[in-house]
């Protein structure tokens, strides 16, 4: 599993650096071992309802909200003069989308592919395609939209399906990058944040279904998913 105490039983601390690209990264640091208890600092940021349940947020709704503008921007740039077909798969992107495509000035068509990952637990098992697309991208540009980049295994089926569908341009965006994950050589060509070996949830990011709305990413308990 994701995340956790080390060796050493000290927990990892996440560290802030702005990349040259305009992103994140979110990098460990092994400091002495602080329980959310007597963290009061980062404890005192997670809404009461969600204390025991959050170990800590990751990333902050403002955090997010600045790296979204950012992000549409890029994609503006880079898309400037075209009609996109924004390609979403479920059910992660659901904030991730909703903000970023308010901020394109762009013109676009919307459509969603349905994946579910049958696995159990916090590890992706086997793929299933539950909702198809339907709008034809046949020559256009296409931008695939997808919460998380971690194993690749997603994104590695997904993308030669639409591939296959002969669009002019096809590019990746990510809200989060967990790239000390992959198993698949493949990139995003977006990425919001790049974050160390944890699982998160909230903002989209689910774990059994639950946690989606909240605002921020945030860590959970080991507890919740090592009862
Ligand atoms: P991949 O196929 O391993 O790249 O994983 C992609 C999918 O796994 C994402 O769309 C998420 O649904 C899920 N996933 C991977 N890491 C996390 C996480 O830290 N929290 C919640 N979901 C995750
Ligand atoms: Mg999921």
């Amino acid at each position: 599993m994701a995340g956790g105490r080390n060796e050493q039983g000290a927990w990892p601390q996440v560290v802030k650096t702005k990349l040259k690209t305009g992103g994140f990264k979110l990098a460990t640091q092994t400091k002495q071992a602080p329980s959310s208890i007597h963290n009061p600092q980062s404890s005192a940021r997670i809404p009461l309802r969600w204390r025991k349940e959050v170990e800590r947020i990751l990333i902050t709704d403002e955090q997010i909200a600045r790296r979204v503008k950012t992000l549409a921007r890029e994609i503006e740039r880079d898309f400037r003069g075209r009609e996109l077909v924004v390609v979403s798969l479920l059910s992660g992107t659901v904030m991730f989308l909703a903000d970023l495509i308010r901020h394109l000035n762009l013109p676009l068509r919307l459509d969603f592919i349905g994946v579910s990952s049958y696995g159990l637990g916090t590890e992706s098992g086997e793929l299933v395609f539950t909702k198809e697309l339907r709008l034809d991208v046949r020559g256009r540009d296409v931008l695939l939209i997808d919460d998380i980049l971690d194993t690749g295994k997603t994104m590695s089926r997904v993308l030669p399906k639409i591939h296959a569908l002969k669009p002019r341009r096809l590019k990746t965006c990510v809200l989060l990058d967990k790239p000390s994950r992959r198993v698949e050589k493949i990139r995003a060509d977006y990425a919001g944040f790049e974050i160390p070996d944890l699982f998160v949830v909230g903002y989209g990011l689910d774990y059994a279904e639950r946690y989606r709305h909240l605002p921020f990413v945030g860590v959970l308990h080991p507890h919740v998913y090592q009862p």
